[in-house]
């Protein structure tokens, strides 16, 4: 069985309030940077996804002791370049680029070999982005590979680097951050804007980083080897995965969704700028600030006159995760919609650009393809009566979801496979779909 899901009918009216799960980007963080502090961290609602455990299992293997208390992880920090491997030790990122670079950065000291390894989609991921900074530090790799299995050897003589990050990638930025703080010196990074949490929670830490901002880039200072003490976070919640049910309510009559507790990190709130200049109803109170990061509630509520946008590319990488419900809005819009420059979105657990086109058109929506731009044909009055069967996505978890919202909002009769996909990142979305009254077998 391939663990299929059954969708037939739209979603009845919904008036509600829920959380979502928490923020897998935070989460992975806070557990890499417990695990080289000193002393016992406390992450209070640490995501309990697939992407997460294997992060928890990476630094136990790295001789990082964890225990769960109630809703508390208990991280043991060993210290900056304290881990201690076993000979020939195997990490296993699964499925989560973010784990895979940043454990590179952060194992770049390790006296040893490492060898990184991954699923089936992870496996076709370049990691060329993370390979040549770190060996300008002075880590070894076994080969020239740039796809996993990769084979690092950690080196007690890293030096200090300048790097331009030009990708808006915070998997390089962190990777980078990573590695510095392993390093004698300092490390200067220029780096072309993206999420920001990893500098954050530093700042938090009181370690020295220091971060001077230009309109398109960051320059960061990071003075390496400065020892920082352990620390207590509750994660809150992540925009990625509420973004999902942001369009459901949006594309559903008559709803009303509040999301209480989600991170809206600056450079994670993409999705809401893009979609409110196509003339969503969503707000965002109750704002607060915790540890650095920005926190808030969501409210939407449904929304009928969609209009087209010529996407800036400068928002591209605060919605990043988001584009593929960017482009469903985008297909119920008045109008021809853009977005440029969008080459990074095949990059991710499947080559999601490509699957768009594809998703798009088998929904009936015209669409005009050129390299990295898309052009699409929105449909206000875009309503679905037929099958539809979404088979092969490398099981990623974002495509899944998508189907999922598309099934509940659009009509027709839809099988999507698959349906473990999401315990990569969000596995109590069913669920939550269920709580809100759609019907799923
Ligand atoms: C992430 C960064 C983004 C994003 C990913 C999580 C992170 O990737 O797509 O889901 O936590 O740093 P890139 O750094 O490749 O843009």
């Amino acid at each position: 069985m391939k663990a299929q899901v059954k969708i037939e009918k739209i979603i009845n009216p919904f008036k509600k309030v829920i959380t979502v799960s928490s923020d897998k980007s935070l989460s992975i963080r806070c557990i890499l940077l417990s695990s080289i502090a000193a002393g016992k961290s406390k992450i209070f609602n640490l995501l309990e996804s697939e992407d997460v455990t294997n992060a928890l299992k990476t630094v136990k293997k790295l001789g990082v002791y964890y225990r769960k208390k109630n809703n508390c992880f208990e991280i043991y920090g060993v210290g900056i370049n304290g881990f201690k491997i076993k000979k020939d030790s195997v990490l296993n990122a699964g499925n989560s680029g973010t784990l895979a670079r940043c454990i590179l950065g952060l194992c770049s000291g390790v006296r040893g070999k490492i060898k990184l390894i991954g699923d089936k989609s992870l496996t076709k991921r370049d990691f060329s982005r993370v390979i040549k900074p770190l060996k300008l530090f002075g880590v070894n790799f076994g080969s020239n590979n740039i796809k996993l299995p990769i084979k690092l050897t950690g080196s007690n003589l890293l030096r200090p680097i300048k790097y331009f990050e030009d990708k808006g990638s915070a998997q390089v930025k962190t990777c980078i951050i990573l590695s510095a703080i392993n390093t004698p010196g300092i490390t200067k990074i220029k780096a072309k804007k993206s999420r920001n949490h990893t500098e954050l929670l530093l700042k938090y830490l009181n370690y020295p980083i220091k971060i001077e901002k230009t309109k398109k880039y960051d320059l960061i200072y990071i003075s390496g080897l400065n020892q920082f003490g352990s620390f207590e976070y509750e994660v809150p919640g992540d925009i990625s995965s509420a973004a999902f049910f942001i369009v459901l309510a949006l594309l559903s009559k008559n709803s009303d969704l509040k999301i209480n507790n989600i991170n809206i990190n600056p450079f994670r709130i993409g999705i809401i700028t893009i979609l409110k200049r196509m003339n969503a109803k969503i707000k965002i109170i109750n704002k607060r600030n915790y540890k650095g990061e920005h926190i808030g509630d969501i409210r939407v509520k449904s929304t009928k006159n969609f209009k087209s946008i010529n996407c800036p590319e400068n928002l591209n990488s605060s919605a990043i995760d988001e584009f593929l419900l960017i482009f469903l809005i985008a297909a119920k819009s008045k109008g021809v919609s853009k977005f440029k420059n969008l080459g990074e979105l095949n990059k991710k657990e499947s080559p999601r650009l490509d699957i768009a086109v594809k998703f798009l058109r088998m929904i009936g929506i015209k669409v005009i393809r050129k390299n990295d731009i898309i052009k699409i044909f929105g449909n206000p009055k875009l309503k679905l009566n037929k099958n539809y069967h979404v088979k092969s996505f490398l099981k990623d978890h974002r495509i899944f979801m998508l189907s999922v919202i598309a099934a509940l909002t659009l009509g027709g009769v839809w099988k999507i496979n698959d349906k473990d996909a999401i315990n990569s990142s969000f596995p109590n979305f069913l669920k939550i779909c269920k709580k809100l009254g759609g019907k799923i077998n």
